[in-house]
């Protein structure tokens, strides 16, 4: 059979679907298990509550991202390999979306109400990633893996001990996003100059910062 060629239209129709799929919590998924399925919800105070909301909103958002993040880079990539791979990734984030925003609908909260900005940001600085190249494209997946894992951990250790039900979504979390970095390396990954490493650390500081309180 042969394969189709997609233009450069067809791909941005392609990505403004993804977009809005993104933006309404529909965004393709693999469709694996909640991982706190089977764990009993903690009681947690008001105060608990609003304080985990808010970490898995911050989370929540990370996902917005990474999803904006493959859909830019895989809209422009050079190889349809690389291509291919950035929008399977995005399907597989798109599992850690649904999670989060379940998360939140149990803790009785709210996604960030700036997620198309954040979206709109995060999918330009994938399309600009994608323009210089694969090599550095995957190194940019690579980083950007590397501080969420580092997020994660830090949420961890700041989820209040009982709240063993987003601990577990946390955990699942983390250890996809290792794969996800790994798969990068493997794929030839360049690792970024430290300007960029820390300007990405900047941005995320501030989306941290605002997605946990709106
Ligand atoms: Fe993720
Ligand atoms: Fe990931």
């Amino acid at each position: 059979m042969r394969e189709r060629h997609y233009t450069f239209l067809d791909k941005l129709c392609l990505g403004i679907d993804q977009a809005i799929r993104v933006l309404q919590n529909t965004a393709k998924n693999n469709g694996k298990v909640y991982p706190a399925s089977q764990i009993p919800e903690a009681e947690m105070s008001e105060k608990e509550r609003q304080h985990v909301a808010g970490l898995m909103r911050v989370n929540h958002t990370g996902e917005i991202c990474a999803q904006a993040l493959y859909h830019g880079q895989g809209v422009i990539s050079r190889s349809r390999e690389v291509q291919q791979k950035m929008q399977l990734a995005a399907i597989e984030e798109g599992d850690h979306l649904v999670w989060c925003k379940q998360r939140l609908d149990e803790l009785d909260s709210h996604t960030s109400y700036l997620n198309p900005l954040w979206y709109t940001g995060s999918f330009c600085i994938g399309m600009v990633a994608g323009m210089v190249g694969d090599a550095w494209s995957l190194g940019f997946v690579a980083e950007t893996e590397r501080q969420v894992i580092k997020h994660l951990s830090h949420h961890l250790a700041s989820l209040p001990h009982h709240d063993l039900r987003s601990g577990e979504v946390l955990k699942q979390m983390q250890m996809d996003e290792a794969h996800h970095r790994d798969e990068a390396i493997q794929l030839g990954a360049k690792d970024l100059p430290a300007w960029i490493k820390m300007t990405m650390g900047v941005m995320s500081k501030v989306m941290v910062k605002t997605a946990y309180w709106v």
